[in-house]
Formats: structure tokens, C-alpha cells, sequence
């Protein structure tokens, strides 16, 4: 039977809102599943359900009828997700998307750098295949997208900077990593879930998928062809980052976990690109936006 009512724990989030609004777009019923204390506001047609999110029971209760549960809650919640497989296998979901969006966490494929923050989902991911294991009804998709995109853009996570004409490259610069935007992960959800056939193959399955690889160098030579600018360069050396990273988590500082992203996707030889092979686009029918359109059209909307 097809998949029909979604639940999407998050939906308000950076996010959440283009997968809601992807999901709406091609006909599923949307379910969002909001904090109790939450003033978060959806879209028409998208009903609300106010839940505790710790507790498996009220959690129950809020994916009932819900044929796929798909959790975007914020990354620093990313290793609590126990309670949502254990409410989906109890409120009889059907299949279970977690919080990967990001890196690759399988065993294996995330460095000892980036494992000692994102090592939450790893254990999510394991707990996940063990329940459905013993709860054959509940599937799972897992889906690695690499680094946002477009959010990414704003926060600086590339360390170009659009307003002031300045960068900060990380090493040589010439490291390629694997991105996507929002809208792109936005539509792999609806990619594994429909149609039925595909959703058939999707369960149990763990997918990467990425709308472009590049440099940094690649996207600045972008960033300056499409303003017309040269911008200012700063390099950083990633030793030093990898020093400060060290340091902090010894501390427990959660600003560790931007320098051991920012490490993990940036320094010389890290590996963060995806390889060619792996990547499931064609699979489930994907196609992404080239990268000098969706730096153009990010720079029309901000003015730059
Ligand atoms: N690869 C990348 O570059 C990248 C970048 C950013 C994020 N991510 C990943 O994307 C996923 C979603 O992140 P996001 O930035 O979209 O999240 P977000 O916008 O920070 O938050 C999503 C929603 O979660 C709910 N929420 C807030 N605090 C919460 C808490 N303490 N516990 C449970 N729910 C809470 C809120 O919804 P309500 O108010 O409705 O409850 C919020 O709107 C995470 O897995 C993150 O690791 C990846």
C-alpha cells in the first residue's frame, strides 16, 4: 500500500519546512509533531500535533495513523532519537527516515574527528537497524546529503563571505566536498518514498546523495565571476583549526563541533567528497541544479 500521512518531527526548522512543503507539494498528508512549549507556526494544510518529544508514550500517541515518521530535529539533539524509533514501532509507522542529513555516518566512513561529535547518529542509525530488525513492519531510509548549500551560504559555513568580499580558504583550497540544497534534500525524501515501487526499494536502505561536488576554490572563482569582484583571501591552516578543535572538546565546548565539521569537510585530503560511484541520484531520480546557477540565484536574493 502506498505511503499517504508523513510525520515530520522538526518541520519547523531550517530544515524541516522545505521537506514539508516538497511532501505537500506531491500529495502526501503532512503531520508536523512540534515541542509542547513550541510557538512554531506550518503551512496551511498541515496538522500540528504539540508533543513532548521525550516521552515514547506521548510520542505514540502523535504518530498514530502515520505511515512515515521523518525526524529533522536540530543536530545538537541528532544522538536522542532512541524514542522516536521506539514510538514509530509501537504507533505501527511503516518507515522511518532519522536526522542524518549531513555526512555519511555508517561505521567506517566518518573520521575519528568528525565521529567525536556526529557519533550520535551513528549509534541512532545502529539502534534503528536492530528494532527494525526485531519489528520487520518498521523500514528505514537513511539519507547523507553532504554540507548545505544555500543555508550554508548564510552562516559561512564555506567562508566566502558575499557582503564584504571576503574569504578564508581552508589548506590549498583545491579539497573537493559534496553539497546539496535545501530544496534538492527536500526532494530525496519525497524520492524514496514515492512512487510505491521505489519506496519497495528504498527500505532498509542507506543512500548519499549529493547535487554537486566542488572546491572551495571552484565556488570563490563563482563567487567572484557572478559579483564581479575580487575578493579578499585569508588562508588558514586546518593544523591549527584541528589544535583549537582538540582543546575545546577536551573542554567540552560545544564550539568544537563547527571546527571538526569545518575540518572534516574543508582540510587537504579529509575525504569528505563522496565518490562518484556511491552516490544514489540516478537511482532514485534525482537531478541537481548546477553550481554557478545556484550561486547566481543566491546572490540575486541577497542583493549582492
Ligand atoms: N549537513 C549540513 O551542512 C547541515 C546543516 C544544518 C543542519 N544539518 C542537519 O539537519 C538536521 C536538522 O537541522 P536544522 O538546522 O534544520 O534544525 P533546526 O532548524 O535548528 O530545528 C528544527 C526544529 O526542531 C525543533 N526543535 C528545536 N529545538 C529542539 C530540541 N531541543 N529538541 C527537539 N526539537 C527541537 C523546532 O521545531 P518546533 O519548534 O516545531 O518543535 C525546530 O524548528 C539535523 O540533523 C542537522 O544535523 C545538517
Amino acid at each position: 500500500m502506498a505511503f499517504k500521512m508523513v510525520a515530520v518531527v522538526g518541520a519547523s526548522g531550517s530544515l524541516g519546512k522545505p521537506i514539508v512543503q516538497a511532501l505537500l507539494a506531491a500529495g502526501f498528508k503532512v503531520t508536523a509533531i512540534s515541542r509542547e512549549t513550541s510557538n512554531s507556526t506550518f503551512p496551511d494544510g498541515v496538522e500540528v500535533r504539540r508533543a513532548d518529544l521525550t516521552s515514547v508514550e506521548a510520542l505514540t500517541k502523535a504518530f498514530a495513523e502515520q505511515d512515515v515518521v521523518v525526524i529533522t530535529v536540530p543536530a545538537q539533539e541528532s544522538g536522542n532519537q532512541n524514542q522516536y524509533v521506539d514510538a514509530a514501532v509501537a504507533a505501527g509507522v511503516k518507515r522511518f527516515i532519522p536526522a542524518e542529513w549531513g555526512f555519511n555516518t555508517r561505521p567506517g566512513k566518518l573520521s575519528p574527528g568528525l565521529a567525536s561529535v556526529l557519533g550520535g547518529k551513528t549509534k541512532t542509525v545502529d539502534y534503528l537497524l536492530e528494532q527494525t530488525k526485531a519489528h520487520p513492519s518498521l523500514t528505514w531510509t537513511g539519507i547523507a546529503t553532504g554540507t548545505f548549500l544555500d543555508w550554508g551560504f548564510d552562516r559561512g559555513v564555506y567562508g566566502i563571505n558575499a557582503a564584504t568580499k571576503i574569504a578564508t580558504i581552508y589548506d590549498s583550497g583545491n579539497e573537493p566536498l559534496s553539497a546539496s540544497t535545501l530544496p534538492f534534500i527536500a526532494q530525496s525524501v519525497v524520492a524514496v518514498l514515492q512512487p510505491q515501487q521505489r519506496a519497495d526499494q528504498t527500505a532498509n536502505r542507506y543512500y548519499d546523495v549529493v547535487e554537486q561536488t566542488f572546491t572551495q576554490n571552484e565556488l570563490l572563482r563563482l563567487f567572484e565571476e557572478e559579483t564581479g569582484s575580487a575578493f579578499a583571501v585569508t588562508r588558514v591552516s586546518t593544523k591549527d583549526l584541528a589544535r583549537a578543535r582538540d582543546e575545546k572538546l577536551a573542554k567540552g565546548d560545544p564550539g568544537a563541533w563547527v571546527l571538526a565539521l569545518c575540518l572534516g569537510t574543508f582540510a587537504d585530503g579529509c575525504g569528505q567528497a563522496v565518490e562518484e560511484g556511491d552516490i544514489a541520484n540516478g537511482e532514485l531520480g534525482l537531478q541537481g541544479r548546477g553550481l554557478r546557477g545556484i550561486v547566481r540565484d543566491y546572490l540575486r536574493a541577497k542583493g549582492a
